[in-house]
């Protein structure tokens, strides 16, 4: 796999990042072995609570990304540091990230190899997704490189809604979608029982559906 920092990025709250963090790193150690670490830098502290069951099959450690001034020429800098020295240690960093994010979102795209967006297949969150790939193309340019790439997670998909006109809606960004993660219950209570879904709920839907978001994430090609 060529990315080795991802992360896991939204403006939008609530759109799934830390469920989606912190079982994408789950599933990462278990098909690598070891070697991937998960980092919380929202300071809300989703990931470290999850991991506080002492369940988790990935170490977590917090390093929190806060909002940067509008007037910061390098915005996160420090926090740039801490996660690449953490990169010198661990092959496979899945970063969760805080919501709301604006001026530290260029720490976002100059420190990633991939940045995971998830977003509600409603459309809900498209304005602010446009805005942040926009940044992320800006940000390929600056570093005259593929990276970061970029990986749309459509998340809660409920197939009972007329999903599939608005996940087209996506499609004008040219940048690749992943399998959709369905509206699954199973997520919530793995997070209740401080697992992540793969132990929680081996073999169902929700875990086959992370398996293939690492499967999209190996089909990412980054120079
Ligand atoms: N695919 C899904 N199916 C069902 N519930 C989900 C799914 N994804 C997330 N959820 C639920 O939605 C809620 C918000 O998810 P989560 O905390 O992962 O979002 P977030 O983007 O990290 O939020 P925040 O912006 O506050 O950090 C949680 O209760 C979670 O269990
Ligand atoms: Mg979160």
């Amino acid at each position: 796999m060529t990315a080795r920092i991802i992360s896991v990025c939204n403006y939008k709250g609530g759109a799934g990042k830390s469920t989606i963090a912190v079982n994408l790193a789950c599933a990462l150690q278990s098909s690598l072995g070891s070697g991937c670490l998960l980092v919380d830098a929202d300071r809300q502290g989703t990931a470290l609570r999850w991991s506080g069951s002492g369940k988790l099959t990935v170490k977590v450690v917090d390093r929190v990304l806060h909002e940067a001034r509008e007037d910061d020429r390098y915005p996160g800098m420090l926090w740039i540091t801490q996660i690449k020295m953490l990169a010198e240690k661990h092959p496979y960093i899945v970063i969760d990230m805080p919501p709301g994010l604006q001026f530290s979102l260029a720490a976002v795209t100059a420190v990633s190899d991939l940045i995971l967006i998830p977003v509600n297949p409603s459309g809900i969150d498209f304005h602010s997704t446009a805005h942040f790939i926009t940044l992320i193309k800006k940000s390929r340019k600056v570093r005259a490189s593929d990276k970061p790439g970029c990986l749309i997670v459509p998340n809660r998909l409920d197939r009972r809604t007329t999903v599939a006109r608005n996940l087209s809606l996506y499609e004008q960004f040219e940048e690749p979608i992943a399998p959709p993660i369905g509206m699954r219950t199973a997520f919530a209570y793995a997070f209740d029982h401080g697992q992540w879904i793969g132990d929680f709920a081996p073999g169902t839907p929700a875990h086959r559906e992370i398996q293939q978001l690492v499967d999209a994430i190996d089909g990412v090609a980054l120079a």
